[in-house]
């Protein structure tokens, strides 16, 4: 294996995909950066309101660098990874993209508020993770993956197959052309 990071928006994918690759390369470990957050205090609000819950982004920082320190073999996960990871070390930034019209589904089922479902729907229309993750580690390392309609092993092995490649593309999964094309656009963003 190798030193992954698997993020994206919320809903998405990202804990049941770096769970399966993790458990089925029992070598890897995982670590979960809402975990190492809050077991280490570093919450600054842990409020039940539309927006969740806040980290302390410097107390954070300085966490996920020493647990990495000698770790080779490592999948983190998290949608925080483009702010409080170094830029340097790490072989493949997974981003991992879902459908708008599945997100929906996804935040209705966890009961999730009308404005929180809309901002976490429209954060991934406009690709704000990816956009983070490209500025944080730049665009050689990162690859975007779509999970909408996907098996979690068909994705995995996807990601394993780009880990080996040097080359990778984003930009290419394209939420607002679809939306226009089904004139969905106003009913997402409005
Ligand atoms: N190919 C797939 N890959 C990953 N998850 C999938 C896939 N197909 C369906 N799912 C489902 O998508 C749902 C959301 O996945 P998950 O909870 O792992 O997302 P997440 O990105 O970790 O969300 P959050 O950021 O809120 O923690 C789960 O019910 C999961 O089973
Ligand atoms: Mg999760």
């Amino acid at each position: 294996m190798a030193k992954l990071i698997i993020t994206g928006n919320p809903g998405v994918g990202k804990h049941t995909i770096a769970k399966f690759i993790s458990e089925k390369y029992n070598r890897t470990t995982l670590i979960d950066i809402n975990r190492i957050a809050i077991e280490n205090d570093a919450i600054l609000r842990n409020s039940n309101d539309e927006y969740g819950i806040e980290v302390d982004v410097k107390k954070l920082i300085k966490l996920m660098t020493q647990e990495l320190k000698s770790q080779k073999d490592v999948i983190i996960v998290g949608h925080l990874a483009p702010y409080v990871l170094k830029s340097n070390g790490f072989d493949l930034v997974v981003v991992l993209r879902r459908s708008p019209y599945e997100l929906i589904k996804i935040f209705t089922a966890r009961k999730y508020s009308p404005e929180k479902s809309r901002e976490n729907v429209a954060s991934e229309i406009l690709g704000i993770t990816l956009y983070d993750a490209v500025k944080t580690f730049g665009k050689d390392i990162v690859a975007e993956f779509d999970t909408t309609g996907k098996s979690v092993q068909y994705v995995t092995n996807k990601i394993l197959s780009s880990v080996k490649k040097t080359k990778r593309k984003v930009g290419s999964i394209d939420w607002l052309s679809l939306l226009y094309e089904n004139g969905d656009i106003q009913k997402f963003l409005e």
